[in-house]
């Protein structure tokens, strides 16, 4: 496993940020990342990598703007079993539609048939710890189950 597709789903830039800061710590470990802050579904390798796919959630468990035609195409696409993933997912606990985002594609790829290499991670920008903080934490635990080192 080469590298880390990192695709970003954000509005207002708080899911970018914890999207760079860990491309930043990935690449600090030696571990090649591309980050999508813009993502084209046909553009992204699917092959000897993993997709981290980091998304808030608008309107009522909706998809960030810049995610809607990412997620149209990833819906089209019949097959995608030799795709690895995992999902962080970034939004606020005061929502009914908590995470929706995050919950929706994850379940959409799975749907695919792509291999989850990592539970999602969700992160509620509620909570005291800053969400790049508390997703820099986790980053450990999760190159060790995907086998990136
Ligand atoms: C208009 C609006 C709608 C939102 N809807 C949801 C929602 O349905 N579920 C949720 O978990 N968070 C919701 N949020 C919270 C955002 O997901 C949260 O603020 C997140 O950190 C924004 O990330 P971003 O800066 O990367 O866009 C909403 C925020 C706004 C401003």
């Amino acid at each position: 496993m080469s590298s880390v597709n990192i695709i970003v789903g954000s509005q207002m830039g708080s899911a970018e940020y914890v999207a760079e800061q860990l491309s930043d710590e990935l690449n600090n470990q030696g571990i090649d990342t591309q980050l999508h802050d813009q993502p084209v579904f046909s553009d992204i390798d699917q092959h000897n990598t993993i997709w981290l796919i980091c998304t808030s959630t608008y309107g009522a468990g909706d998809y960030p703007e810049n995610l809607i035609n990412f997620v149209d195409d990833l819906a089209q696409t019949d097959d995608l079993s030799n795709l690895k993933y995992s999902v962080i997912a970034l939004g606020d606990t005061s929502y009914d539609t908590y995470n929706l985002a995050g919950r929706n594609i994850d379940a959409l790829l799975t749907d695919k048939k792509a291999i989850r290499v990592a539970e999602r991670l969700e992160l509620n920008i509620t909570d005291e710890a800053l969400p790049e903080d508390t997703a820099l934490a986790w980053l450990d635990s999760w190159i060790a189950k995907t086998g990136l080192k």
